[in-house]
């Protein structure tokens, strides 16, 4: 059976975008239900301005305190020099760097443009691998911008091809605002396997308008085999007007299940994940197969 590696993007993006800050004692228990639930790549937590995101501080207490460092892979995202010494500091194994197509969303997003973020990645990149610490890599807006529009396919594609010379070793292409459609998306990786390694590319789709699994199958028809999901649908960018949840965990296992791939995540583990943190945050899940349940009799 072909596998499919799921990284679980919930405690990052899904927590970055709600209100209420969890303790970080809330968010390593979250991790470990995931982890329980079969999941081994997580991200964790963001290095990045807690004036930014408040529900991403002290990140350094989630990685210092997990306990199953050694057999679960935990990610956070680096968003300037400032977070890379964070990094170092804390002594996580795993960072990821994030930046887009778009110039106006990179610019609302971290300050900078997307040339001169890719000349700050750069170094932040090469002293992160000096210091034993892998990097990942995100190209946001791949599909659309909020601010300024549709975006060209090759554009998303120079920068992955950018972060990969740097040393990135996974790239995560990012439908920010959940604007691209399943033609869309299977044109594009159609286009980018010419030219990148198909094997070390991800697929970060946001639900906004419905079309993440069909999308999400559209990338597995091209041979993507890295997605980013999060549980229960939680998830969005506080500098994305209008984006909202990332497709769904419990979802892309399900959907994934029944076209034959392995992911080695438990369903009904990942429903106790996902109840779990609706009573946390205290709001309803916009999951729809977390909402339906599984069928009874399947
Ligand atoms: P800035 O305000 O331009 O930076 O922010 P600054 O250097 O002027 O600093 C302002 C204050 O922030 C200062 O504190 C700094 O020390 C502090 P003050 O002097 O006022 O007390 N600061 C920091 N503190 C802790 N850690 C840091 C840090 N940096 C500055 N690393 C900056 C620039 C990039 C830092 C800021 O804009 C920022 O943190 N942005 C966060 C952006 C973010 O996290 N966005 C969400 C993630 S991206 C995403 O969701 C998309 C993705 O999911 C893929 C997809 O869906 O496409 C990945
Ligand atoms: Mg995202």
């Amino acid at each position: 059976m072909e596998s499919v590696k799921i990284v679980e993007v919930g405690p990052r993006d899904g927590l970055q975008n709600e209100n209420l800050t969890l303790s970080a004692e809330d968010r390593i228990e979250f991790l470990l239900r995931l982890c329980d639930a079969g999941i081994l790549n997580l991200e964790a937590g963001s290095f990045v301005s807690p004036q930014a995101v408040p529900a991403m501080a002290g990140s350094e207490k989630v990685w210092e305190n997990f306990p199953k460092k050694d057999e679960i892979h935990l990610s956070f995202l680096v968003a300037n020099e400032k977070g890379l010494e964070r990094a170092i500091q804390a002594k996580v194994k795993r960072i990821a760097i994030f930046t887009a197509t778009s110039d106006a969303f990179t610019l609302k997003n971290i300050r900078t443009s997307v040339e001169d973020s890719l000349k700050a990645f750069e170094q932040i990149c090469a002293r992160a691998l000096a210091s034993g610490i892998s990097v990942r890599g995100y190209v946001s807006t791949v599909f659309g911008c909020p601010y300024e529009g549709k975006q060209k396919p090759a554009r998303g594609i120079e920068i992955a091809e950018r972060l990969f010379q740097m040393g990135c070793d996974e790239v995560s292409m990012g439908d920010t605002i959940g604007v691209a459609r399943p033609r869309e998306v299977r044109d594009f990786f159609k286009l980018l396997k010419k030219s990148l390694e198909i094997s070390r590319v991800a697929a970060h789709l946001h639900d906004t308008r419905g079309m993440a699994i069909a999308n999400l199958m559209s990338a597995l028809h091209e041979g993507v085999r890295v997605i980013d999901s999060s549980v229960g649908g939680l998830g969005g960018c506080p500098y994305a007007i209008g984006s909202s949840g990332n497709v769904a965990t419990e979802e892309v296992v399900y959907g994934l299940e029944a076209e034959g791939f392995q992911t080695g995540i438990s369903l009904s583990q990942l429903f106790e994940a996902a109840a779990w943190i609706q009573a946390k945050l205290g709001k309803p899940l916009s999951s729809k197969l977390f909402l339906a349940g599984l069928p009874k009799k399947l």
